[in-house]
């Protein structure tokens, strides 16, 4: 009985080692919490650029480096599972210390236009660098895309943290601005980027990024053929400058009417004083829906590779830009390169001017509270 019951548990010993064995094996490669990858990327002023390289259990895979926030590549399935770079760039971080037009960056303090660089803010006037003509444009002349941002992985989220302080005065701006922008890549193929700024004086901000997407892949022609909805029954009318009038206007009977999808190319040549004004494209749109809740705004479709953006955002607006202004003078990546609406950029943001325009909402970050917005751009293939 004694040497059964002894048998016994030594069976049972070995059965629950080997249960505890199976256990402890790693799990299959494709259950692998997915993390994000740091490499050095080079340096600028001798400071060191990292690049990290967030993946989706899908295949998505975003790389974002630390000098900008800039998403230097965005590479996603089309129809039949083939993966393209669909983010205009350069292939090395020399690319992007040329001049270029903010390719994948992160916009700050103010996204798009204020014009003649000035505004007026408690009282005071304050008077910004001007880098377009007479106006300010995304934030002057070294901007949040010229700065090398502290990054750190967030390996739970799948995600990476980048923080920038920008010192009071800079750029002509009040305040010292504490800002951290959040990149995740999220089980649904999206890109994810949540926003949050505070300053110790009252300030003006309007952050989003200029990522140039063109979901037939970077550098493969026009985006005439992309199909896009925006829903928004108005937009913000520019005069020559770009800068808003201050209106909102009614799409409803005009090229900028994209509240069902149609095609980019198929009225961008009409004769359309905006169109004639924005070279193309290049107008705020005033979302439907409520601002501050994260709600779905736009959709693009490619007809030839099946690939879907869609984008979501807390923000009141977005910039829909068709890449009027890119002239070919950039060779991009793989030598790409990159002539007249070779990529539109979405960007989610304030209305542009709204420090000057006290009937748009309100650009104004109080000292001592905290500004946050969330914008997502979601990929597929159909
Ligand atoms: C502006 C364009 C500008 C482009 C690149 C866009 O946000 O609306 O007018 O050319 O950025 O700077």
């Amino acid at each position: 009985m004694r040497r059964s019951a002894c048998a016994c548990a030594l069976i049972l010993v070995f059965l629950t080692s080997c249960s505890n064995t199976t256990t402890e094996a790693p799990p299959p490669a494709k259950a692998q919490p997915l993390r994000p990858m740091k490499q050095a990327f080079g340096s600028v002023d001798g400071k060191p650029v990292d690049l990290y390289t967030l993946t989706s259990a899908k295949g998505m895979e975003a790389r974002i480096m630390t000098y900008g926030g800039i998403v230097v590549s965005l590479k996603t399935p089309d129809r039949t599972g083939t993966m393209a770079d669909v983010a205009l760039g350069f292939d090395s971080l020399d690319g992007y210390l040329t001049t270029h037009p903010y390719f994948g960056a992160l916009i700050g303090r103010y996204g798009n236009r204020i014009a003649k660089g000035r505004f007026k803010l408690n009282g005071t006037e304050y008077k910004l660098a001007t880098n377009n003509g007479p106006n300010a444009l995304h934030g002057g002349r070294k901007g949040f895309d010229k700065a090398v941002w502290t990054g750190r992985a967030l390996p739970e989220a799948n995600g990476l943290e980048l923080t920038y302080i920008s010192r009071d005065g800079e750029e002509g701006y009040p305040g010292t601005l504490t800002t951290t922008v959040t990149y995740t890549v999220t089980g649904e193929d999206e890109l994810r980027i949540d926003y949050a700024a505070t300053t110790d004086k009252d300030t003006v901000v309007n952050l989003t990024n200029h990522t140039y997407f063109n979901l037939k892949g970077q550098g493969e022609g026009d985006i005439l053929a992309h199909q896009l909805a925006i829903d928004a029954d108005r937009f913000t009318p520019v005069d020559s400058g770009l800068i808003p009038t201050g209106k909102r206007q009614a799409v409803e009977g005009t090229p900028f009417d994209f509240r069902k999808p149609v095609a980019i190319g198929a009225r961008i040549g009409e004769s359309d004083a905006q169109l004639k004004a924005g070279k193309g494209y290049d107008h705020n749109y005033v979302l439907n829906g409520a601002a501050g809740t994260l709600r779905k705004v736009a959709e693009v479709y490619e007809p030839s590779t099946g690939r879907v953006m869609e984008v979501s955002t807390t923000e009141p607006g977005v910039q829909f830009y068709t890449g009027n202004f890119l002239d070919g003078s950039n060779k991009g990546k793989g030598g790409k390169v990159y002539g007249q609406r070779a990529a539109l950029c979405l960007e989610t943001q304030h209305f542009p001017d709204s420090p000057n325009k006290p009937d748009f909402p309100s650009t104004m970050l109080k000292a001592g509270e905290r500004m946050q917005s969330t914008t997502a751009y979601r990929f597929s293939a159909r």
